[in-house]
């Protein structure tokens, strides 16, 4: 018998509007259907304190290294409730964003310096990195049609263009580091053409 493969932390990234979120539960039944339990969670967020930063974080306007703490500071629950005790039990994780959304949004999006990410990335997570990164990726006008259809705007999605330029090019910059843990999704194709994709990178693991 083989013994049974590591649990995976699996992440989704990509620019508000790339359609990540329609993908999520998608990859979670690939994975049911192959026997394997998963755990699906989002950042900010993902734990009761969790939920309620990111209320505050994705409505009120703040100081932007305070925006940054808080993000750490949900993800720093995040992984003490969620994130850890699933992997520890076996779990496969999915999380919508992760501290790659860090670094795009308020690296590349609000310019704080990678330094200091990188500082409470060391502090937060010095030890654990997702084994997967799937970046949903569509040029800048497409994800602003897809926002501008669909709902009501919260304080990210409000940003303007040379903002999410910032984001998507922080996004694809550190895919180019981390080619062995990131997948990069073309999602300008159908949904039909994104979820062969996804069924062919998520049968490789
Ligand atoms: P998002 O994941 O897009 O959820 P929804 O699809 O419900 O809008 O919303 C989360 C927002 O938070 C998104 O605009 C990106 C932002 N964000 C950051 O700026 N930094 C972070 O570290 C994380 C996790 C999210």
């Amino acid at each position: 018998m083989s013994t049974p493969s590591k649990p995976k932390f699996i992440t989704f990234e990509g620019i508000d509007g790339a359609g990540k979120s329609s993908h999520l539960s998608f990859v979670a039944d690939l994975l049911a259907a192959r026997g394997i339990r998963v755990t699906s969670t989002r950042e900010p967020g993902g734990t009761p304190l969790g939920e309620q930063l990111r209320t505050v974080l994705l409505h009120q306007k703040m100081h932007l290294e305070t925006e940054a703490l808080l993000m750490f500071a949900s993800r720093r629950e995040h992984l003490a409730q969620v994130i850890e005790p699933a992997l520890a039990r076996g779990d496969w994780v999915i999380s919508d964003r992760f501290t790659d959304a860090t670094f795009a949004y308020q690296g590349g999006g609000r310019q704080l310096p990678v330094a200091k990410l990188e500082q409470l990335e060391q502090w937060v997570h010095p030890h654990l990195q997702p084994d997967l990164t799937l970046l949903f990726d569509v040029p800048l006008d497409v994800a602003r049609a897809r926002l501008d259809a669909t709902r009501s705007l919260d304080k990210f999605e409000q940003e303007q263009n040379d903002f999410f330029a910032g984001v998507r090019g922080e996004y694809l910059r550190r895919a180019a580091q981390f080619p062995a843990r990131f997948r990069i999704v073309d999602s300008t194709q159908s949904m039909a053409q994104v979820r062969a994709a996804l069924t062919a990178i998520m049968a490789s693991l």
